[in-house]
């Protein structure tokens, strides 16, 4: 018999991109009904699937574990009490099972009696006929009590995933995702590059409040938030503070655009700096716990330090860690603040964080192939939008065109891992030429013969202002509709 499968927990089966998944439904080969793919549909249209495949899921997760932070790699499995309660939901739900099939076997045998009596009172030509519907009824018994079926061995993974994780849809916008290990449903989320609302993280504030209509969270942190009876009587849970039991329905607030983020000032802390190479810092800083920043891919922050006033920066790290904050700063950028980068900030040094700004975001709804041009530093703000798309699994198709001074592809490492690790991802470089109309026609011209269909792409341009505009027009001039062009100048 077949089982229903979410479309992020069929995915997760069978080791591929929900994005992946999503475009064989859109090309009809294969069939969901209403969200949902059976197990069957799923083996018809993946036949040479074998469970060993889902090797590549973990190779994407890895990326995204490697690529998001200490605080994500943290993956564990889930408390022991969330594990209990899920063993015990499942072993409630069997035994639902159970008792359903006892009594449909005493409905036919009752059947059967009840056939055997009319036989006995009939008269001929209807005793035979239910002399016939009797042996049918007997041969059929036989046969379902005597077979063993095949196994359905996504239907076993599946329940076993079922005790592993639990999962999530939001209302009103049937976004959906797992929740693993000891994640609570804010973590979880997060990874999944979701923009939900909240605030302290800690049980605090109550602005990740979310209503459970229906499935069962659990608490697994401690909170001082106190709800008023009608929150309370109403199912509202806090997501920073709740783990699901089993899969649940909750009803939230996400942010829909940068307007719905507000505007936030935080003191970190410098992690590190790290040369990337002779004119380009990593600066990693790191919020408090209780103070995590909020912010969308693409947006930038203005960080101040004392004695050397404030300057703006993109953000390079994915939304998805908020804590641990990247950016890339280039020798010359960002004046008294950029020059301390490179001479005299140190570990532990206190900096301003005062934003986010910026509203040239990924649209993660769109579903079209996505195409990240970066000129220069521009792979910072490049970098936080790929970690993004690749927790939302937000297309089928990614490349990435950067664009660099000989030497200055300064991450070319992450590149490459990402093109090895994901066949979705493609990686090609470029020498950065001169920020004027003949040079950027010449760019423009080596982007359409490397990307034919580069048209249908949402294409994403990062970098200095002066290469930006004329970028633009090259495009255009090559192709590419200007509605499909998005830029962010860093
Ligand atoms: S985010 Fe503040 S209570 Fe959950």
């Amino acid at each position: 018999m077949s089982h229903l499968l979410g479309l992020a927990r069929a995915a997760r089966l069978i080791g591929v991109s929900r994005a992946a998944l999503q475009q064989r439904i859109k090309d009809g080969n294969l069939h969901a009904f209403d969200g949902m793919i059976t197990t069957e549909e799923l083996l018809k249209a993946y036949p040479d699937l074998t469970l060993e495949d889902s090797g590549v899921f973990e190779r994407t997760l890895k990326i995204k574990e490697e690529a998001f932070g200490r605080r994500v790699r943290e993956r564990s499995l889930p408390p022991k009490e969330v594990l209990a309660e899920r063993v015990f939901e499942q072993s409630r739900e069997l035994g639902d099972v159970k008792l359903h099939l006892q009594r449909y076997h005493a409905l036919v045998t009752g059947l059967q009696s009840e056939v055997r009596d009319l036989m006995e009172r009939s008269g001929p030509s209807a005793r035979e006929a239910l002399r016939h519907l009797d042996g049918w009824v007997e041969g059929e018994l036989r046969r379902v009590l005597g077979e063993t079926e095949e196994p359905d061995s996504l239907a076993l993974m599946d329940d076993m995933l079922r005790v592993m994780s639990a999962h999530v849809t939001l209302r009103p916008s049937q976004h959906d995702f797992l929740v693993e290990g000891a994640d609570s449903i804010l973590e979880a989320g997060l990874k999944a590059g979701l923009a939900l609302n909240y605030g302290c993280s800690t049980g605090n504030c109550g602005l990740c409040k979310a209503r459970v209509i229906s499935g069962q969270v659990m608490k697994i942190r401690h909170f001082d938030y106190v709800f008023t009876e009608a929150e309370r009587q109403q199912g509202y849970t806090l997501m920073c503070c709740h783990s699901p039991v089993d899969d649940v329905t909750l009803e939230t607030l996400e942010a829909g655009s940068a307007q719905d983020i507000p505007t936030q000032q935080i003191t970190a802390r410098v992690k590190a700096v790290q040369a990337l190479d002779a004119d380009m810092r990593l600066l990693h800083l790191q919020t408090p716990r209780s103070s995590r920043l909020r912010f969308l891919a693409g947006q930038s922050l203005t960080l101040g330090l004392a004695g050397a006033g404030t300057a703006e920066f993109v953000i390079a790290s994915c939304p998805c860690d908020d804590r641990n904050l990247q950016f890339h700063v280039e020798r010359g950028q960002g004046g008294a603040f950029g020059k301390m980068v490179f001479d005299g900030l140190r570990v532990g040094d206190s900096v301003s964080l005062y934003g986010p700004w910026g509203d040239y975001l990924l649209d993660d709804e769109s579903q079209r192939a996505l195409l990240f041009i970066a000129f220069g530093r521009g792979f910072g703000p490049v970098k936080s939008m790929v970690e993004h798309a690749l927790a939302r699994e937000a297309s089928e198709r990614i490349d990435l065109a950067w664009a660099a001074a000989p030497g200055g592809h300064y991450m070319v490492n992450q590149c490459r891992y990402w093109a090895d690790a994901l066949d979705n991802f493609r990686y090609r470089s470029y020498e950065l030429l001169a920020p004027d109309r003949p040079a950027m026609d010449r760019f423009a011209a080596r982007i359409a013969e490397d990307y034919p269909d580069f048209a249908n792409h949402a294409v994403y341009l990062a970098g200095p202002s002066d290469y930006l505009t004329v970028a633009r027009e090259s495009l255009a001039e090559a192709g590419l509709p200007p509605q499909r062009m998005h830029a962010i100048a860093c």
